[in-house]
């Protein structure tokens, strides 16, 4: 048989997947590896949606989603983005995924190079790498807040390079860029003539500071905002998100939706009307509560010694694992078998990353007390150089 295409054979898998279909086998384990809130979805989504399968049309939708849905868009991006806009501004798309994806294939050309974050969602990496894009990664360090460099991203420039990629809140650093650094990336945009896509899944998800769009300041169509109902909504597997661009940059990637997937469901476009139309308090007590858990995350962490990002936003912290020898996946791994505790390696985000795990604060309370004690308990055990076979006889001799 001839070889598989080699854009797809060249990517790895998400060392998450990994690490989830792995402690699928491990009974009791503890979950903190991914991003999947824990609450149900808001009562009134569920009715609306029950209320369309009664009584509404639901065929093909319109390829960039339905007017009605974009409509709704455009009110939610001038009450919380400071966005201006019209539903041709807009494409709906199968979560911010498709988004980011049907981005990249409608801005690069293979051998294009793009800039993205590191440590960032190595989703970014895989979507950049099917479109046959070159990644070049720009570093975003504990000591400044996990906030690009910009003297840096001047050094990484090239003929090349087409697009700034950045993403705040971050995942999996949590850290909120400023009104300023989101000024200055669109400022070193227009300077580079470079596209600014800007994932901005987590922008109700602020514990300190403010969500900045810098679409706002957008008047020549550079800028590309990603957003989604997944996480505000708790409807990750409803998969509805949207692009907002320029009219070409939508109206190419709606003639894109076509061969990749023709419309977003359409009783799930219902639920992002009700959502993004409906009362918000709902938005606010899972912010609230993500805020707790973070709170009691960090707390636990400097009881336990572990050294850790403090995330500002989205629903991550990164615990440095640096003080053993092993990288992030097989940390993971042995974590899992000592302790039955499941953590995202850091690996998944980038190769500096390989120092942290991630572990996820939309995991249940007693989930995070039990577990980062545990994360702390076997990081020291690993630094101390005890196997998990020595560390397993001496949890059961305890
Ligand atoms: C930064 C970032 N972008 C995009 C996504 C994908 O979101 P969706 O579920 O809407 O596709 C995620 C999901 O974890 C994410 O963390």
């Amino acid at each position: 048989m001839k070889p598989l295409s080699r854009s797809v054979t060249g990517i790895d898998r998400s060392p998450i997947r990994f690490i989830l279909d792995r402690a699928a086998a491990y009974p009791g384990a503890i979950h903190l590896e991914i991003g999947q809130p824990d609450f149900a979805v808001p009562a009134h989504v569920m009715e609306a949606v029950v209320n369309v399968t009664r009584h509404e049309y639901t065929g093909y939708t319109a390829n960039a989603g339905m007017l009605a849905l974009r409509e709704a868009i455009v009110v939610k991006l001038a009450r919380e983005n400071d966005m201006r806009v019209t539903p041709e501004n807009i494409i709906v798309t199968v979560g911010a995924m498709h988004a980011v994806y049907a981005t990249m294939m409608t801005l690069l050309n293979p051998g294009d190079e793009i800039l993205l974050p590191d440590p960032g969602y190595g989703n970014f990496n895989m979507a950049a790498r099917l479109c046959q894009a070159t990644p070049v990664f720009y570093p975003t360090v504990a000591e400044r807040s996990f906030e690009p460099d910009l003297d840096v991203l001047e050094t990484l420039v090239t003929e090349r390079t087409k697009v700034l990629f950045i993403n705040s809140p971050s995942n999996p650093t949590g850290a909120v860029f400023s009104r300023a650094m989101m000024r200055a990336c669109l400022d070193f945009c227009r300077r580079h003539d470079l596209y600014l896509v800007s994932d901005e899944t987590y922008d109700r998800l602020i514990y300190e500071g403010e969500h900045v769009s810098p679409a706002q300041w957008d008047d020549e169509g550079r800028v590309v905002t990603i957003l989604t109902t997944s996480k505000t909504y708790a409807m990750t597997g409803w998969r509805v998100g949207y692009a907002v661009a320029s009219k070409p940059i939508i109206s190419a990637m709606t003639k894109i939706q076509e061969p990749m997937v023709s419309c977003v469901n359409t009783v799930a476009q219902h639920g992002a009307i009700a959502a993004l139309l409906g009362p918000q308090d709902c938005v606010e007590a899972m912010r609230a509560e993500y805020r707790r858990r973070r709170d009691i995350a960090v707390e636990l962490a400097l009881e336990n010694e572990l050294s850790v990002s403090y995330p500002h936003g989205a629903f991550y912290m990164l615990v440095d694992i640096s003080a053993q020898p092993k990288d992030s996946v097989a940390f993971c791994c042995d974590l899992l078998d000592a302790e039955n505790v499941a953590a995202a390696p850091g690996l998944a985000f980038g190769e500096r990353c390989d120092r942290y795990v991630r572990v996820s604060l939309c995991a249940k309370e007693e989930a995070i007390r039990e577990g980062l004690p545990r994360l702390a308990r076997y990081l020291q055990r690993a630094a101390e150089g005890q196997t998990v076979t020595e560390t397993l006889s001496a949890q059961a001799a305890s």
